[in-house]
């Protein structure tokens, strides 16, 4: 594991879309495993400054998104893939046809999640960027009895649609339900790059890198992931 400890959350954001960009770099055709939430948003828009400053060719690249909420439209204004369009595909060069967000609105969840996983087996994750749950989870991966490997619907935990209602009109609206990528495609991933900001997040990342690996911190599985990069201003 590499820690890289920042100084906040500015120097987070670069230093991560450094080593994207140095990915990108080194191989122009990179699958990049894509979250969403506040932790990447920095670095997406550092993303987009080193494109239009042409130090990143994004036009081979493919993406491919942890998860979506269950549900909602990928128009609605808190869909994932539309926080991805807003955030980052827009504002670089990808292909659209390249990008993948999970979708939360077919009609068979059970296929929608077996087409999710053989489009990540068939294309390998580079290097999949995770941000992380108070409660531990990456993708919506959270606690449970046992980590459980394939793309999958979760129900989602009361902590985090608590956490996630800040982007709602309130907890009401926020979909219970998601698509996520399971723990198996992500411990695949050739690299991990876990970025972690905020006092908040001091404790669930301590008990992530250096607690006991159980499904009950789901991030804690990374200690067995044998490339991982991680980019604090907790750590
Ligand atoms: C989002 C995702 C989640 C978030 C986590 C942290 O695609 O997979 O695991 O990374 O909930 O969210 P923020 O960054 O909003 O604190």
């Amino acid at each position: 594991m590499k820690i890289y400890k920042v100084k906040n959350y500015d120097e987070m954001s670069e230093t991560a879309a450094e080593i994207l960009a140095a990915q990108i770099q080194s191989k122009p055709n990179s699958v990049l495993g894509l979250a969403t939430g506040s932790t990447p948003i920095g670095l997406y828009s550092k993303l987009a400054e080193l494109c239009a400053a042409g130090r990143v060719d994004f036009s081979a690249v493919t993406s491919i998104n942890l998860d979506e909420y269950c549900a909602l439209d990928p128009g609605d204004i808190n869909s994932y893939r539309r926080f991805m369009n807003d955030n980052l595909f827009s504002k670089i060069n990808i292909k659209a046809e390249n990008t993948h967000v999970p979708d939360g609105v077919a009609e068979d969840i059970a296929a929608e999640c077996a087409r999710y996983d053989a489009l990540i087996a068939s294309n390998g994750i580079d290097i999949q960027l995770l941000g992380l749950g108070h409660n531990g989870h990456i993708g919506f991966n959270e606690p449970a009895d046992e980590f459980v490997l394939p793309t999958h619907c979760v129900k989602l935990d009361d902590r985090t649609v608590e956490a996630n209602a800040r982007f709602f009109e309130n907890e009401d609206e926020v979909p219970k339900h998601a698509i996520t990528m399971g723990i198996g495609a992500i411990m695949k991933a050739k690299q991990v790059l876990l970025i972690v900001s905020g006092e908040d997040k001091r404790e669930i990342l301590q008990r992530t890198l250096y607690g006991s690996v159980t499904p009950k911190v789901p991030a804690s599985i990374l200690q067995l992931h044998n490339d991982v990069i991680v980019v604090s201003d907790v750590i």
